[in-house]
């Protein structure tokens, strides 16, 4: 199988490249023999919400740990607003500008939201100000408590609580937000709450580095991911590129030489035709007719271009048994990259040929 990654769509011309908040090279830890992120180099730019993406266990707390100078990594660099976080002065300046609610933050259940709020903001070294209870009015309303700011914590409800935690790592007006799995746990609303709450932080221009399990949650609010599996980065790209690259018309052919057959057609008609960018051998999707042999190929093409796709192959006498819009989550792109090897691809089909988007 070929996994043409989609090109990383590259800014307008003439935009300034954008800052890039965070950044972290080989980043590595260890416990004991265990490898728990395994040379990881990231990069978060000012204006993402970046989703660090991966099953139980695949490093992303340890990540945003280090990144928050909690724990200490074994090999790596982590650099943040410009500044090598290894240099004792430059975490202390860089960390006053991250915010982050990764360990479950510690609230007095009896104390009403905003109480807690001006004891963490004490706390924070926030002066005991008109200003600062101003402050904490305003992040209430920023996460949406404002009216429900004065009933105590214990009468919150989860998705409350989460927001509660996400005002108090607000407090001290952060260029960056590190939120550790903020969906986790939720009800359906409550999903939902944060959900939008992250997306109007990123519209306030407050850069988000979250981590989630669960992918479609992901997919709904994040621009740019990063997959991690077993600690070790597998992709990193906008959402729509990633998703780009998997997406497309699938064509399942009823004999299996037609396959290596309608990519050679598609490769000479490409010359002619810009919008025939790439293609590749894929499983096809749950439900879909498995063809023998039990490759599909998928033509990273808009479904509006079934029928010229169909008519150019049909012109050359390949009949395709079976034609679908094929449309990738998060969800199945994960798998396509996680999944173990499949089976072959059919004997003496031009596998590399149409590698990296390419036809
Ligand atoms: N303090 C620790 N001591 C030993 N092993 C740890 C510790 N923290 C995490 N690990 C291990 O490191 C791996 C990655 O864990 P973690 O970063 O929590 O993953 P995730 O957040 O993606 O679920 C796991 O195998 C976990 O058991
Ligand atoms: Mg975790």
């Amino acid at each position: 199988m070929v996994l043409a990654m989609g090109a990383e769509t590259s800014p307008a011309a003439g935009a300034p490249p954008r800052e890039i908040v965070l950044r972290t090279e080989g980043l590595t830890k260890r416990f004991g023999k265990r490898v728990a992120v395994n040379g990881l180099s990231l990069e978060v730019q000012r204006g993402d919400v970046f989703g660090l993406l991966g099953p139980n266990g695949s490093g992303k707390t340890t990540t945003l740990r280090m990144v928050l100078g909690l724990i200490w990594p074994n090999a790596g660099q982590i650099s943040a607003f410009g500044l090598a976080m290894s240099d004792g002065g430059n975490r202390r300046d860089a960390l006053r500008r991250i915010g982050a609610v990764v360990e479950q933050p510690a609230f007095y259940p009896y104390l009403s939201g905003r109480e807690n709020l001006l004891g963490i903001a004490t706390f924070a070294g926030l002066p005991n100000s008109a200003a600062s209870r101003a402050r904490v009015d305003e992040v209430l309303m920023s996460v949406g408590l404002a009216s429900r700011a004065r009933d105590s914590y214990k009468k919150y409800s989860l998705g409350m609580k989460q927001r509660l935690g996400i005002a108090a790592a607000l407090l001290t007006k952060p260029d960056l937000i590190v939120l550790d799995e903020p969906t986790n746990g939720l009800d359906p609303a409550g999903v939902v709450e944060v959900r939008s709450l992250i997306g109007s932080l990123a519209q306030q221009g407050i850069t988000v580095l979250l981590s989630s399990h669960l992918l479609y949650e992901v997919q709904q609010v994040c621009t740019r991911v990063a997959i991690l599996k077993e600690g070790t980065l597998l992709a990193q790209g906008t959402v729509s590129a990633l998703l780009a690259a998997q997406s497309g018309l699938q064509l399942a052919f009823a004999q299996q030489e037609q396959l290596a057959q309608a990519v050679e057609v598609l490769r000479v008609a490409a010359a002619e035709y810009p919008w025939l960018q790439g293609a590749q051998y894929v499983q096809p999707e749950p439900g879909a007719w498995v063809p023998p042999g039990g490759w599909a190929l998928l033509v990273n093409v808009p479904i509006e271009r079934a029928p010229e796709v169909n008519a150019l192959l049909a012109a050359r006498g390949i009949y395709a048994a079976e034609l679908r819009r094929r449309e990738a989550s998060l969800e199945q792109f994960f798998l396509a990259v996680t999944a173990a090897p499949p089976p072959a691809p059919p004997v003496g089909a031009p596998v590399a040929a149409i590698q990296g988007g390419q036809l």
